[in-house]
């Protein structure tokens, strides 16, 4: 770790503090969300992250994180009716879909679709917080009618249409199998995208606020977001995680896989955190959906596995604070809920587009372009050598 914070000096000779990967490095000041990486605390504009998975709900969560403030019972229930009316997405956006190419990654395709979603908002130059809040609810209320025609455009199937009367998650795993959940998995759902729906200062969400503050627009910013999202560093590890499970195949071979990863310096997914130090909280709670389900589908080997991972790294590098993340329970409890593999990390892009729009909106409110610096450490005058010299 010592090597990834340490002093060296700029152009002028200067000694200047140089944060590998801007590790501990302030940005901004936000009021969205907090998190105590030591202690495992994660507060939405200061409620914990447990209070909500257990009281709210995905929409309630989604208009505290735009609006500051939890909505009072009739604003809720008009909130909750503008999600809905914005379920239906342009039809030359699902023919869009269409023409994409079946096997493309569900990731590429969402973040093309978002890019071409903004083609048919006539204002998306528009920049005042009634415009983006108008966006951000549009975005919010079409990911899932998005990544549900994905799906299906992935697996030959006609897309689905949106249904009125079920609730945002409930809704989206009608579109993706093209029949209405069990209550209980709605609700499991509903659970994981509160608890995805926002994160400080992580990699996608920065990516937003990095592309926002050159006052470009909400499309490109959750464009860029959804990009960087994809990566197995960040969002792509929930999938990498069911991958890992697969690759080890039953308990008993468990210990070796993580021993041989150890040792040759691999990373285990799911596992590490730039922030925490300690438990994630979130997976805390998607680790007792993920039991609970394994009990439910009688299908407990890859709980088992999970768990056993988990048991084998506390013990071999829990000193050096790396615990299990976010994606390394939701990875099971999206396998158990029946969800294909390549649709974990765009479902952690249904939750997240609440945070990340919320963030766009804040970024302009006191915005600063960021600029930061790079130091050249190589040679200076170099002389051109002409083509024929080389
Ligand atoms: N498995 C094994 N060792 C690990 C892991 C891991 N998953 N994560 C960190 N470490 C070790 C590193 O090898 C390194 O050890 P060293 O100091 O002896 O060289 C030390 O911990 C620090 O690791 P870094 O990669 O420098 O830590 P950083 O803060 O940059 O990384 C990250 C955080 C990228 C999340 C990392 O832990 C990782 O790659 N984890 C696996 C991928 C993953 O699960 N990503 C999802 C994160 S949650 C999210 O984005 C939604």
């Amino acid at each position: 770790m010592a090597d990834k914070v340490r002093e060296i000096f700029d152009e002028s000779g200067q000694a200047i503090e140089f944060r590998e990967g801007l590790e501990g490095v302030v940005a901004a000041l936000s009021m969205i969300s907090s998190i105590d990486g030591e202690k495992g605390i994660l507060l939405y504009r200061g409620i914990p992250i447990e209070e909500l998975a257990a009281h709210s709900t995905f929409e309630e969560t989604t208009y505290f994180l735009l609006n500051s403030r939890l909505p009072k019972q009739q604003e809720l229930r008009d909130f909750e009716q503008q999600l809905k009316s914005h379920r239906q997405v342009p039809a030359a956006v699902l023919d869009l879909i269409r023409s994409f190419p079946a096997n493309a990654n569900a990731m590429d395709l969402l973040r093309t679709t978002v890019s071409g979603l903004g083609l048919y908002d006539p204002d998306s130059q528009t920049n005042t917080v009634e415009k983006n809040i108008e966006r951000a609810i549009n975005l919010i209320a079409s990911f899932p009618t998005i990544v549900a025609a994905i799906q299906r455009r992935r697996s030959g199937k006609e897309f689905v249409a949106p249904q009125q009367d079920l609730s945002h998650a409930a809704n989206f795993l009608y579109m993706v199998n093209g029949e209405a959940p069990s209550e209980y998995a709605a609700k499991v759902l509903d659970v994981a995208l509160i608890l995805h729906a926002d994160h400080g200062f992580n990699a996608s969400t920065f990516t937003a606020r990095v592309v926002i503050s050159s006052l470009s627009d909400m499309y490109s910013a959750i464009s860029a977001a959804v990009g960087s999202l994809k990566g197995p560093l960040h969002g792509g590890a929930n999938s990498e995680v069911m991958s890992t499970l697969q690759e080890i195949g039953s308990l008993d071979k468990v210990e070796e896989y993580v021993m041989n990863r150890l040792a040759t310096k691999q990373k285990v997914m799911g596992f590490g955190h730039r922030v925490y130090h300690t438990y994630d909280p979130r997976a805390r709670i998607l680790s007792q959906f993920s039991q609970k389900l394994a009990q439910q589908t009688g299908n407990t080997k890859w709980y088992e596995m999970s768990r056993k991972i988990e048991e084998i790294m506390r013990r071999e590098v829990g000193s050096k604070g790396i615990y299990p993340n976010v994606d390394f329970y939701s990875a099971t409890v999206y396998y158990y809920m029946g969800l294909d593999q390549d649709l974990f990390t765009p479902i952690f892009a249904v939750s997240r587009i609440s945070g990340w729009t919320a963030h766009v909106i804040e970024q302009l409110q006191n915005n600063r372009l960021f600029r930061p610096r790079a130091i050249y450490p190589g040679p200076k005058n170099v002389p051109y050598v002409p083509i024929n010299d080389r």
